[in-house]
C-alpha cells in the first residue's frame, strides 16, 4: 500500500533542498513563475536538469506551452520572494524586478545563481509533470557579506550555519 500524501510529504521534507523560483513566459509573452524545490540536476553531457511542476498550478499551462524556462536559486535573504512566488496569483510579477535572459525567461535580481533551459522533454509524474531542460545559459553570483542559500527542511525555511567558500570550484 502506498504512503498517504501527508506521510510522504513528512518523509521527503527531511531531504533538505535549496529553494528556487522557476520562471517562463506564457503565450502572450507575460512572465509566469512559481516557487519550487523539486529541482534536480540530471546529466552533465548534455547538461540537463529537471523541474517537477504541479498540474494544478495556475502557471502550469504556461510551462506546458513554453520552449524555455529559468531556474532562479534563492539567497537566504530572499525568503519573502519565495513566499511571494508560492502564492496563487496570475499577476505575481507586478512590482517584481526582473530581466529577460537569453531565452526570454525572467531572471530575478540578487539570486545566488540562475540557469536557463530549453525544454528537452516532458514526462508524466503523478500529479506533477517532470520538465527536463537543457541548460543553455547560467550565472553564479559571488557570495557577499556571508550570504548563503535559502534552504527548505521539514516544512520550514532554513539556512546553512557553516562557513561557505566564496565561489564554487
Ligand atoms: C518551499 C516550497 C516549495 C515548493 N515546491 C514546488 C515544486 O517543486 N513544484 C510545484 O509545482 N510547486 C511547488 N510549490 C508550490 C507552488 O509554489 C505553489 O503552488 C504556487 O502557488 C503555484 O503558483 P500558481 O498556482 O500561481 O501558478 C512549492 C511551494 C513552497 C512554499
Amino acid at each position: 500500500m502506498a504512503l498517504d500524501p501527508n506521510g510522504f510529504r513528512k518523509v521527503m521534507g527531511s531531504l533538505a533542498t535549496g529553494v528556487t523560483v522557476v520562471t517562463t513566459r506564457d503565450r502572450q509573452g507575460e512572465p509566469r513563475g512559481l516557487t519550487a524545490t523539486a529541482v534536480c540536476s540530471v546529466s552533465l553531457t548534455p547538461p540537463l536538469l529537471l523541474v517537477c511542476i504541479d498540474r494544478q498550478a495556475d502557471c502550469y499551462e504556461a510551462f506546458q506551452d513554453a520552449e524555455a524556462f529559468a531556474v532562479n536559486l534563492l539567497r537566504d535573504d530572499q525568503e519573502t520572494l519565495s513566499h511571494h512566488f508560492a502564492r496563487k496569483d496570475a499577476r505575481k510579477f507586478e512590482g517584481i524586478a526582473y530581466r529577460p535572459g537569453v531565452t526570454g525567461a525572467p531572471i530575478l535580481p540578487g539570486v545566488l545563481a540562475h540557469v536557463e533551459c530549453r525544454v528537452q522533454a516532458r514526462h508524466p509524474g503523478g500529479d506533477h509533470t517532470i520538465f527536463v531542460g537543457e541548460a543553455v545559459d547560467s550565472g553564479v553570483a559571488p557570495l557577499e557579506d556571508g550570504r548563503s542559500p535559502l534552504l527548505h527542511f521539514r516544512g520550514a525555511y532554513a539556512r546553512l550555519g557553516d562557513r561557505l567558500p566564496a565561489d564554487p570550484s
